[in-house]
């Protein structure tokens, strides 16, 4: 009963390599990264090496942590008037010297393949087509498809309010039917509106919910990514409280998403099937 992002992003994988096999112009994503954050460069070295492994050709700027504003700008308008780069990513967080919202204002948004910059946000937000789709959000909605996990009519929870999930998950959500709830750090009655969920998203970063807070045989998508006290990578459901073991937890529900191989995958695959977006 998993929501298994690991097989569902290889198939995802197959098919972009496939269409770029076909593609006269071939999609060509360029990847900015600020400073030495760890995870930071993990993510990227696997956003590059997923590029090469379907065939679309990836070219990353390292930048040093003391870069400036105005340098990163100056190499973000490079790539914008570079005709031969059809998608720009600059990886999030930046170091403190540089206003990210200056960063995500200067992408062109015909690039922009987070849907990050203002023109996209507010095309997804009246309904009009942007020209990226959010890459995880997007991802979590080809992994509940996938799965025929019915959608329209149902009440969605989402637990975090950040650009990059909460808020473009709950209007696509809203664009596919679904009663969206919001929920966030300042909620009051969490317990009481996740009992409500049909499917409930978190992205949190934080171990905010047990299996029992949940209705029973309800969809979870964890979207949260922390680390135990042991070292190993853990999502936002706390797996070990009300169950003795991953039997238990995964027929409580309806479907689950594993942490890791759940969602991480599908943010990846989501990212390439957007890098084929040429604008
Ligand atoms: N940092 C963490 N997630 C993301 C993402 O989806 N896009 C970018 N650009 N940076 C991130």
């Amino acid at each position: 009963m998993l929501l298994d992002g690991k097989k569902v992003s290889k198939i995802i994988l197959e098919e972009v390599k496939e269409k770029v096999s076909k593609m006269d112009k071939k999609p060509h994503l360029a990847v900015i990264i600020v400073g030495d954050d760890p995870a930071s460069k993990i993510y990227v070295r696997n956003k590059k090496r997923t590029a090469e492994s379907v065939g679309i050709k990836s070219t990353v700027v390292e930048l040093p942590e003391d870069t400036t504003e105005e340098t990163l700008l100056n190499e973000l308008n490079k790539l914008n008037n570079d005709d031969d780069v059809t998608a720009i990513l600059v990886q999030m967080p930046l170091p403190k010297q540089i206003n990210q919202e200056h960063i995500i204002c200067a992408i062109n948004p015909k690039k922009d393949v987070d849907c990050f910059t203002p023109e996209n946000v507010g095309r997804l937000a009246i309904g009009l087509k942007p020209y990226f789709n959010p890459v995880t959000p997007q991802g979590i909605l080809l992994l509940l498809d996938h799965y025929d996990v019915p959608i329209e009519g149902k009440h969605a929870v989402i637990i975090g309010r950040s650009n990059i999930v909460g808020k473009p998950m709950a209007r696509m959500l809203l664009k596919r039917n679904a009663t969206v709830t919001v929920c966030h750090s300042k909620t009051k009655n969490l317990a009481e509106i996740i009992k409500t969920a049909d499917i409930i998203i978190s992205a949190v970063g934080k171990k905010v919910v047990r299996c029992k807070m949940v209705k029973y045989k309800s969809v979870f998508v964890d979207v949260g990514i922390s680390r135990d006290t042991n070292g190993k990578l853990t999502g936002d459901l706390n797996w070990e409280v009300d169950f003795d073991n991953f039997d238990d937890v995964t027929e409580y529900f309806e479907r689950v998403s594993p942490v890791p191989g759940g969602v991480g995958p599908m943010t990846i695959a989501s990212l390439m099937l957007n890098s084929l977006n040429i604008n």
